[in-house]
């Protein structure tokens, strides 16, 4: 039955609601106020009451289809995650080796009584993949990018009010391989119940921008499109309000417009900022513009929408500047995964990850490669990094390890509706200072992918003036075949993945390019990390963990950082990647160990190399540890990531020598040539890190570090004794009982002084008690095959995770933790 009212109940409904004077009838003011009130949320959570099925089912879009066996879900839902992990599953290493195939998601939902609306619409922020949906069994659509947000009406196909609908979503992810890395499956993101009168403010509808700015004053634009989908024109009052950071309103415009049946129509407007607090990385400050749509003299719909005031600019000699100040982008690049969650990352995770990143130095993110989740923006722009939105890893051509399935297959048909959907959801973030096109597409060096670059860029320019684009290309000069000048020259800005990869660019980086094309804008939009998996340090050569450990990683890094950190034409660089990823992995291992911060979101040794450079933080980090029991006397590379002038090392008390770095050189900072020496320091290295060669011995490990004469750090790092006990600590004690909210819990294993035994492995149960569960379990072991979802975990080099979740009830959590052998632990966590 359809749920399209008839002309006559929708003027009784009018009546009922107010909006009599809209059509004409008589309405007391009153009755308006409960009109407001009435009116159903105009984007209401869709997230709950879902049941699903794995597989394949026949018929399941039908309502009268029994769901009756399946299981209740909550979105966002990524079966993937739940494993187990095989390496017969088709999705190979680069997906993570987990379970993908075909699944089926349905939902009963009822349109309330109170609803005066007339459009009724799904929107989902993300479903991975090839999803087709359908509502009371009629077919709505089909999708194949697993990373794009994308709505449905319902309306003509609802039930009467008060009647149950059934919705289906059909998730196909069984065409394997089809991506580079862990996807995940299902309805990983979002839902939402869009419900809005016929005229109405359009689905992403509205652009703000600041075309003028100066420090007393900034212009803002705000365009928006108002959709009438009614047979009798509308005639209008859009009003916008601009709020600051504290929720003030600062500016409100009133502008009218009659909006012809069955027609769209944009209002304009523009609005003066006093005084405007600008959006920079340190302080990122947002205005909100809240917008109310009336029509007839009644108020019809209503929106917010966040917005930054800041200028950005890729300037040929200076590089990138924010407000018209040099910030270099000292970027990681992140996949969408989180770790033991998969691909359905609550907010909170995210917020902790970019908060890790950013105590690291870290002001910049490349979201490779594809539209990221929309919350992960909103707390790019609440937190002030600089984003680089990508679109795509694939254009028109396929990758080796997605000959068949890859997006390829799709681009022609859905390229350019999957790149201006991603815009249109996008522009009005102000973290986005640069949008890329696609990442290392094979396109680069084809006849015909200059010409697909070209219709790309249309789109890009066409729907966002503001912001320049880019590709991150790796065969910039590639031999024999470098991507032609075809190709490069259309970009704004040119991205190099690992610029350093040809020939004797791997000495002169940019250099050669910038005297030959010195009008380019250049950015490194791909470079090594120094990756690694945590703790894990061999001394033997013979060790199947020393080539991982001992790889030239750090020498091509740290040559690389000197290199971006001198030259101010390059913008900056993404380190591939900041934290750690599923997939792209090879057996026994399911995850790649590329970042500097592990799945787990704790931090690796080389978090602190950039944590030296890229912070004013006093940095000081030793590594390996301390416990080479049966080596005595071999002689252990001791290293040091710091931005101390010196540092003096000391084992068991005798000092073996105080060693310093020279970076940056004299003359490179302040005025020209009169930079101070790094307060007459030793200068041992040229190299970003200091090392000493260290007979091995038991004991204590202290490095004392010097910086403008004062000391300012000591590190010690001692030989621990036997494992004795487990330590729990949370980062937040107190929790929402919302969704998006998680609590992290670390786990140690320690010896009796309570130091972390560094290469315990101990098997760990979890019990929780109170009103929350268990939403994750990790160690950060790329080579771990345990599951996600149990309550139980090996320690991995003395750590592990447990992420807790409330079940929705206020209350306190209590987690324990046992292990054999060892003294047990608790910890609370209040949900409230
Ligand atoms: C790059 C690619 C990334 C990732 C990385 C692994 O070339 O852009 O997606 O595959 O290599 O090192």
């Amino acid at each position: 039955m359809s749920y399209g009212m008839t002309r006559r109940e929708f003027l009784g409904n009018a009546a009922m609601t107010g909006t009599a004077s809209a059509l004409g009838l008589d309405a007391a003011s009153e009755d308006r106020a409960v009109a407001a009130e009435a009116r159903p949320q105009r984007r209401a959570s869709f997230d709950d009451g879902w049941v699903f099925s794995k597989g394949e089912v026949e018929n399941a879009q039908l309502p009268h289809v029994s769901d009756g066996a399946w299981t209740p879900v909550q979105l966002p839902h990524d079966w993937s995650i739940a494993g187990p992990f095989s390496q017969d599953e088709p999705c190979g290493g680069p997906g993570g080796y987990v379970p993908t195939g075909i699944g089926w998601y349905r939902k009963s939902f009822k349109i309330p009584q109170s609803s005066g609306r007339r459009r009724i619409s799904v929107f989902f922020d993300g479903v991975y993949q090839r999803s087709d949906v359908w509502v009371n069994g009629q077919h709505l659509g089909m999708r194949p990018y697993g990373y794009i947000g994308f709505s449905y009406e319902l309306t003509p196909y609802l039930s009467v009010v008060g009647e149950p609908n059934v919705i289906a979503v059909r998730v196909d992810n069984s065409l394997q391989p089809n991506s580079r890395w862990y996807t995940g499956s299902g309805i990983t993101r979002h839902a939402w119940l869009v419900t809005t009168d016929l005229v109405h403010l359009a689905q992403w509808g509205t652009t703000i921008r600041t075309p003028e700015i100066a420090l007393d004053r900034a212009m803002v634009e705000v365009s928006t499109l108002v959709r009438n989908e009614q047979g009798q024109a509308a005639s209008c009052v859009l009003t916008t309000g601009i709020l600051d950071h504290s929720g003030k309103t600062v500016q409100t415009d009133a502008v009218r417009g009659t909006i012809a049946a069955h027609k769209e129509y944009v209002f304009k407007q523009r609005l003066v900022v006093e005084k405007p607090s600008f959006w920079s990385v340190a302080t990122p400050h947002l205005y909100t513009t809240r917008q109310t749509l009336a029509c007839e003299g009644v108020e019809v719909d209503a929106e917010t929408t966040s917005f930054g005031i800041r200028t950005i600019e890729f300037d040929v000699d200076k590089g990138f500047l924010l407000n018209s100040e040099r910030v270099k982008m000292n970027g990681v690049c992140l996949h969408h995964d989180g770790g033991a969650v998969g691909a359905a990352v609550p907010e909170r995770v995210w917020q902790r990850r970019l908060s890790l990143l950013q105590e690291m130095g870290c002001n910049a993110i490349r979201c490779s490669h594809n539209p990221p989740d929309p919350e992960f923006l909103n707390l790019c722009d609440a937190m002030g990094f600089l984003v680089m939105a990508e679109a795509f890893d694939e254009w028109r051509e396929g990758k080796g390890q997605t000959p068949q399935y890859g997006y390829h297959k799709y681009f022609d048909e859905w390229g350019a509706r999957d790149v201006s959907d991603m815009i249109a959801r996008d522009r009005n973030h102000p973290s986005i200072v640069l949008w890329s096109a696609g990442n290392e597409v094979p396109d680069q060096v084809v006849p015909r992918g200059p010409e697909t670059l070209r219709k790309l860029l249309e789109i890009f320019h066409r729907e966002d003036p503001t912001r320049p684009v880019t590709v991150a290309c790796d065969q910039v000069a590639a031999d024999p075949k470098p991507a032609p000048l075809e190709f490069l020259s259309q970009l704004d800005v040119v991205g190099y993945n690992y610029a350093d990869r040809w020939r004797d660019r791997r000495e002169k980086y940019y250099s050669i390019d910038r005297h030959a094309y010195p009008t380019r804008r250049f950015i490194g939009t791909e470079s090594v990390s120094m990756r690694g998996a945590r703790g894990v340090y061999a001394v033997d050569t013979d060790d199947p963990d020393f080539g991982r450990y001992t790889s030239n990683a750090r020498i091509e890094v740290e040559q690389l950082q000197k290199f971006i950190q001198t030259y101010d034409y390059v913008s900056g660089d993404f380190i591939w990647t900041g934290i750690d990823y599923l997939g792209e992995a090879r057996w026994p291992e399911k995850s790649s160990s590329a970042g500097v911060i592990d799945t787990c979101g704790f931090r690796k040794d080389g978090f602190y190399f950039y944590q030296s450079l890229w912070t004013e933080l006093p940095v000081l980090h030793l590594f390996p540890h301390w416990n080479w029991k049966g080596k005595e006397g071999e002689v252990i590379a001791v290293t040091c990531f710091t931005n101390c002038d010196t540092v003096e090392l000391f084992l068991n008390g005798k000092s073996l020598g105080a060693k310093g770095f020279c970076f940056p050189r004299t003359g490179m900072a302040g005025s020209y040539g009169h930079y101070p020496p790094r307060a007459k320091a030793l200068q041992t290295t040229a190299d970003l890190h200091l090392t000493w060669d260290v007979p091995y011995q038991p004991g204590t490990l202290k490095a004392v570090g010097v910086k403008g004469g004062q000391t300012i750090k000591t590190v010690e790092i001692s030989s621990t004794d036997e494992a004795a006990a487990l330590r729990l600590t949370v980062d937040r004690a107190a929790i929402t009982t919302g969704r998006s909210d998680v609590a992290h819990v670390t786990v140690e294993v320690v010896d009796e002084q309570g130091r972390m035994a560094p290469t315990a492995d101990n098997e760990i149960a979890f019990t929780l008690v109170g009103p929350g569960k268990i939403l994750g379990v990790d160690n950060g072991q790329p080579d771990s095959h345990e599951s996600f979802q149990g309550n139980q975990r090996r320690a991995f080099n003395g750590m592990a995770l447990v992420l807790l979740q409330s079940n929705g009830r206020p209350g306190t959590m209590r987690l324990s933790a046992s292990a054999a052998g060892l003294k047990t632990a608790e910890i609370s966590v209040v949900a409230g």
